[in-house]
Parts: C-alpha cells; structure tokens; sequence
C-alpha cells in the first residue's frame, strides 16, 4: 500500500501540481519574491501576489504564527506541472472547525485561478485533489463552499463535485454567499 501524502507534500494531479506555501508564507509577504521562487521551485507571475492576495498571506501567516500546528491547512500554490508556473492558489480557511457553517469536522475549501488559465478545468482538478488528500490524509468527510450567488464558475464546479447548496449567510467582505456541502 502506498504511504500517504504528508502535509509538507506536493499533491500531484493529472496536469498540476500543489505545492505548499507554509514555509514561503513569510517570504512573500516579506516582498522577498525571488527567495519565495527559489524555495518553491515555481516562477510567479511578476504582479503576484497582488494587494489582495498579499494581504490574504499576511492573513495566513499570522494565523500559522499564532497556531503552528495548523500548517497542514495552509493554502498550497497551484502550478502547471511542465512549466512550474504558479497559475493560482487552494487550499483550505483553517483546520476543521473553521468553516462558515461551524460545522466541527468540517473544512472549507478556498480556491483562485488566475484569468489568463481559467476555462480549461484547472480548478476542478484542484479541488477534486484537495477534497481526496483532506479525506486520505486526515480522515475528513465534510467539504464547505462559501459562493456568491453570481460565480458562475465556482457555483458549476461545486455542483460538478457533487456539493449540494445547504444555507446562505452574509459575509462582510463578499456580501451574500451560498453554503455548499459535499459529504463522502
Ligand atoms: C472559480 C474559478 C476558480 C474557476 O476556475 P476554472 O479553472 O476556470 O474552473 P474550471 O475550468 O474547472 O470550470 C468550472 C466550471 O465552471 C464552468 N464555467 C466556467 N466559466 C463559466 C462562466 N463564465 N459561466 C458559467 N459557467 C462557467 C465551466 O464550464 C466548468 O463547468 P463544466 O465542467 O461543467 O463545464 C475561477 O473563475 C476563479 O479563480 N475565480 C475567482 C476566484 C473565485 O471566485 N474563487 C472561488 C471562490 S468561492
């Protein structure tokens, strides 16, 4: 039998690959751009991260600061296998517990692709691993999805998975958003 993934672990798919960003956390929000590249292995677009995403690492980078043992829930880079170019980010909001239905042995998946790669299945295949190596892994069987209720894409790809919509709730930064469960 195969060993499992372990948490410092690439996670390869058929195209992409997921590598972890929790030891280039600091480097990245430091503007240390060129050691973060060298210390993934993967080239990143020259604007990235842009002020959205920086703050979103400073986020996380302080959330891994104050809880280290989280570090298996840090967001991972996603890149084209071939080329080792970052096309987007994935991973999950925190360990379980940390989802917008506080459901206690859930996760939530969070995920982006960049404009220029998006409509070729990418985040699919992100998503479908990301759910497989939490379930491998760590045992989990509880997926959430926080959507807006205009993201097309992101609303097909849930559904594509076999999520089913259960809520909705008000974020203060993203304004009204659909809960989506995918249970094993
Ligand atoms: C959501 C997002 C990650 C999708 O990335 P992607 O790699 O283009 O997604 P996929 O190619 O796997 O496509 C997912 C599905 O959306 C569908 N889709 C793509 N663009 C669409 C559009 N404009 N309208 C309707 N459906 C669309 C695709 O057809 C596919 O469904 P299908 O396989 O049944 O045809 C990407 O749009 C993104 O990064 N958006 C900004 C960040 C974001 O919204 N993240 C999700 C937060 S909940």
């Amino acid at each position: 039998m195969k060993p499992p993934l372990r948490s410092s672990d690439t996670i390869r798919t058929e195209r992409l690959e997921l590598v972890p960003l929790a030891d280039s956390l600091e480097l990245l929000v430091e503007g240390k751009r060129v050691e973060a590249e060298r210390e993934l292995g993967v080239l990143l677009p020259r604007w990235w991260p842009d002020r959205h995403d920086l703050g979103f690492l400073a986020f996380r980078a302080r959330q891994l600061a104050a809880e280290p043992d989280d570090r298996d829930w840090m967001p991972w880079l996603v890149v084209l296998g071939d080329e080792r170019v970052m096309i987007g980010h994935a991973g999950f909001h925190g360990r379980p517990g940390k989802n917008a239905r506080n459901d206690p042995d859930a996760v939530e998946l969070g995920y982006m692709i960049l404009v220029a790669q998006r409509g070729r299945g990418y985040a699919t295949e992100v998503v479908d691993a990301l759910v497989k190596w939490a379930a491998d892994v760590h045992g989990i069987r509880r997926f959430v999805a926080s959507i807006g209720p205009e993201n097309a894409p992101s609303l097909a790809l849930v559904r594509k998975l076999g999520f089913v919509d259960v809520g909705r709730h008000w974020d203060d930064q993203d304004g009204e958003e659909l809960e989506f469960l995918l249970e094993l």
